[in-house]
C-alpha cells in the first residue's frame, strides 16, 4: 500500500521528463522512498523508476534513452507495505502496456481485487495496491469510449482514500485523475495544464488553481479542463489564485528548508496577524463566517484534535482559550480521539489544527465530530485542504508553504491563530472588552520583532549545538505553557536529529523520570516570565532538583531574571512576554538547536528517515 506521497500529470507544449521530474523535486517532501515517471509519446509508452530519492531516478534517467514527449505522470513514494523497490516504485502498469497509473492513498478492497485479477490470469508485478488500479482501468477501457468513463468505472470498484493519476497510450494528449479523501489540484496554465498533489509541483508555471472535490475525476489536455462527479455529471469546482510565488519553494541561499522556514518566522507570525481589526478596532475574523457569533455564544465546551506539532499548539490553546473565554478546553490526540467514543454535542466546539489540511487522522476526528453535531473551526495554512472545506469555519495562518518536513513556522503561526481565537471567543462572548482584547493584540504584534531578536541569537545555540553532538539524551522541562513547548523542543529533536530526547511537564519529573538523570545530561528550562512567581518558583526549584544530580542545565528565561544564573549551566535569554504568549519566542532556540545538531550529525534535515510531511492515513 502506497501512502503520502507526491503525483503529478502534466499535458503541454514542453518536454514533459522536465516537467515533471521539477515538479517531483518540489513534491519530494512529500515521501522520498522511491520515484518514477512515465511519459507517452507516438503511442508508446515509456516508464522508469527507481528506489530511493528522486536523484535515483534521474541518475537512471541520465543512462537511458527517454524520449521527449508532452503528456506525462510522475510520482514520489513514502511505503509502508510493499517495501521501497524499483517494482513498487510507481507508475504501475498494465498487464497490456496500454496504461500506466500513479497512486497516493489506500485501496483498501486491495487484496480482494487482485485475488480476482490474478484469478482472471493477470500477472503482478509489485506488491502495491495500485497495481490492481492499473489492470482494472486497462480492463475497462475494452469497453469504454474514453480514459474518463473507464476511471469512473474503476473508481466505483475501489475502497478507502485515493488519488489516481493516469495516462493511455490510446489517449490524445490527455491525463486523467480521480480524487476521494486525498488532495489533487489543478493548474492552469496557458497551452498547458497540470494535476499535482499540492501547487508546489507547478508553482514556477502557473499560480491559477482548480480546486478538486471529493469525488470528483478531471481530464486535462493542453488547452481543457473537464471536471466531472463519480457520478458522471460535470462538477462545481473552486478556482483561486495563489499569492505566494517560487520563491517561497526555494532554499533562498539556507542549506535547509527548515533553516529558512525558522528565519521565515518573524514574517509569518506577521501575516497571520495581519488585517484581522475592523475600524472600530473589533477583532474580526473573516474566514469564521460559517459559524455565527450566536453559535459561539451558545457553545459549552471546546475540544482541540491535532496531531504532533500542531497538537502542541493545541495544549497551548487550552491554556489561553480557558484563561480568556473560562469555557472547559480539551486537547485530544486525533488518532486517540473518535476511537474512545467522546463526549461531543451541538454544543461542543471542535477546534482542529493542521498544517497541512490533510492529515488524516485529524480528519477523521473532525468528520466524527460533525457527525455528532457539533461545529468544526479549522487553523490550517493550505488554502482549500481537505480538512478546512470540511469544517465550517477556518482560521487561515499565512506561513506560506512549509516544505521542512518538521514544522516550524507552521507551529508558530498555529499559535498565532490559536491566540486570535481564543481572543475573538472572549470578545464574542463578552468576557473580555475592546481595550483588554487590544492590549494583548498590541503584544502580539510587538513579538514578529521579537521572534527576530531570538533568530539574531542563532549563532550561540549554533555553537551549543556543536558542543552538544555527542550527548546522546536530552530532557526539556516546562511548566503551563512551558510544558508543550518542551514537548516540541524535543520532538524536534528526535524528528530531525534521531536524538534520544523526552518533555517533561517539570513537575512531573520527580514522580518517577529524575531517575534517568546523568551526570552532565542536557537539560533545556522552560522558566515562566517574572510575574507568574509560584510558577516560576516551582520551574526554579526544578532547576536545582536537576542540576543537584549532575545535568547540565540549559534555561530558556527572560532578559531580567536575574535569579537563575547559579543553577544554570547556559542561559538563552528570552525577551519579555507574558505567560501565555511566551511560548512564541521560547520556541525559536529549540528549533534552531534542532536543525544545527542535525546539520552537525550529517542528516538530511529537510527529509528525515521514516517521515512524510503530510500524514495522509491513520
Ligand atoms: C512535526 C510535524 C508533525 C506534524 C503532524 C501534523 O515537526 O511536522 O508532527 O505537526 O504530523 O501535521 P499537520 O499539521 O499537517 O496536520
Amino acid at each position: 500500500m502506497l501512502f503520502m506521497c507526491g503525483i503529478i500529470g502534466y499535458v503541454g507544449p514542453r518536454d514533459a521528463r522536465e516537467v515533471i521530474i521539477a515538479g517531483l523535486r518540489r513534491l519530494e517532501y512529500r515521501g522520498y522512498d522511491s520515484a518514477g515517471i512515465a511519459v507517452v509519446a507516438d503511442g508508446r509508452l515509456s516508464v522508469a523508476k527507481k528506489a530511493g530519492k528522486l536523484a535515483n531516478l534521474e541518475a537512471e534517467l541520465a543512462t537511458i534513452d527517454f524520449p521527449v514527449a508532452h503528456q506525462g505522470i510522475g510520482h514520489t513514494r513514502w511505503a509502508t507495505h510493499g517495501g521501497p523497490t524499483d517494482e513498487n516504485a510507481h507508475p504501475h502498469v498494465s498487464a497490456d502496456g496500454r496504461v500506466a497509473v500513479v497512486h497516493n492513498g489506500i485501496i483498501e478492497n486491495f487484496s480482494d481485487l487482485r485475488a480476482e485479477l490474478s484469478n482472471a490470469g493477470v500477472e503482478f508485478k509489485s506488491e502495491t495496491d495500485t497495481e490492481v488500479a492499473a489492470h482494472l482501468l486497462a480492463a475497462e477501457l475494452l469497453g469504454a469510449d474514453t480514459l474518463m468513463d473507464a476511471m469512473r468505472a474503476v473508481v466505483k470498484r475501489l475502497d478507502g482514500a485515493f488519488t489516481l493519476v493516469a495516462v493511455d497510450i490510446a489517449g490524445s494528449g490527455e491525463v486523467v485523475a480521480a480524487r476521494r479523501n486525498s488532495p489533487l489540484v489543478v493548474g492552469v496554465g496557458e497551452g498547458e495544464n497540470f494535476v499535482a498533489s499540492d501547487v508546489l509541483a507547478f508553482i514556477e508555471h502557473t499560480r491559477d488553481v482548480v480546486e478538486l472535490g471529493q469525488d470528483q475525476i478531471v481530464r486535462i489536455t493542453a488547452d481543457e479542463i473537464e471536471v466531472i462527479g463519480f457520478d458522471g455529471q460535470p462538477a462545481e469546482t473552486t478556482r483561486y489564485h495563489v499569492d505566494w510565488d517560487t520563491s517561497a519553494a526555494e532554499k533562498s541561499g539556507f542549506d535547509w528548508f527548515m533553516r529558512k522556514e525558522i528565519f521565515e518566522q518573524p514574517r509569518a507570525v506577521a501575516d497571520t496577524l495581519l488585517g484581522r481589526f475592523n475600524t472600530k478596532g473589533e477583532l474580526v475574523l473573516d474566514e469564521m463566517r460559517g459559524i455565527s457569533p450566536e453559535d459561539l455564544r451558545r457553545i459549552n465546551k471546546i475540544v482541540i484534535v491535532a496531531c504532533g506539532t500542531a497538537y502542541y499548539a493545541g495544549m497551548v490553546a487550552k491554556y489561553a482559550i480557558e484563561h480568556w473565554t473560562r469555557v472547559a478546553c480539551e486537547v485530544e490526540v486525533a488518532s486517540e480521539f473518535r476511537y474512545r467514543d467522546p463526549i461531543i454535542d451541538p454544543q461542543t466546539l471542535v477546534v482542529t489544527i493542521s498544517q497541512s489540511g490533510e492529515t488524516a487522522d485529524t480528519l477523521m476526528a473532525i468528520r466524527h465530530a460533525r457527525v455528532q453535531g457539533a461545529k468544526v473551526i479549522a487553523i490550517c495554512n493550505t488554502n482549500g485542504a481537505t480538512i478546512p472545506r470540511e469544517s465550517d469555519a477556518v482560521i487561515y495562518t499565512h506561513a506560506g508553504p512549509e516544505i521542512g518536513v518538521a514544522s516550524t513556522k507552521g507551529f508558530l503561526t498555529q499559535l498565532v491563530a490559536c491566540y486570535l481565537l481564543g481572543l475573538y471567543l472572549a470578545q464574542v462572548r463578552g468576557m473580555k472588552y475592546a481595550d483588554e482584547i487590544r492590549i494583548i493584540t498590541d503584544e502580539l504584534e510587538r513579538t514578529p520583532a521579537m521572534v527576530q531578536q531570538m533568530l539574531d541569537g542563532a549563532e550561540r545555540i549554533y555553537a551549543l549545538a556543536h558542543s552538544l553532538a555527542e550527548a546522546g539524551d536530552f530532557i526539556f522541562l516546562g511548566r503551563h505553557v512551558g510544558y508543550p513547548v518542551a514537548l516540541e523542543g524535543a520532538l524536534k529533536l528526535k524528528e530531525i536529529a534521531y536524538q534520544h530526547a523526552e518533555g517533561f511537564a517539570a513537575g512531573e519529573l520527580k514522580h518517577g523520570a529524575i531517575a534517568i538523570i546523568e551526570p552532565d545530561m542536557p537539560v533545556f528550562v522552560v522558566v515562566p516570565p517574572e510575574g507568574r512567581d509560584q510558577l516560576r518558583d516551582k520551574v526554579l526549584s526544578n532547576i536545582k532538583e536537576v542540576k543537584a544530580r549532575g545535568a547540565y542545565t540549559i534555561v530558556l528565561a527572560e532578559e531580567r531574571d536575574k535569579q537563575i544564573s547559579e543553577d544554570a549551566d547556559v542561559i538563552i535569554r528570552l525577551p519579555h512576554l507574558s505567560t501565555l504568549l511566551q511560548p512564541l519566542v521560547a520556541t525559536v532556540p529549540l528549533q534552531l538547536f534542532a536543525c544545527e545538531l542535525a546539520t552537525v550529525l550529517g542528516h538530511d534535515v529537510d527529509q528525515p528517515r521514516n517521515l512524510a510531511k503530510s500524514v495522509t492515513v491513520e
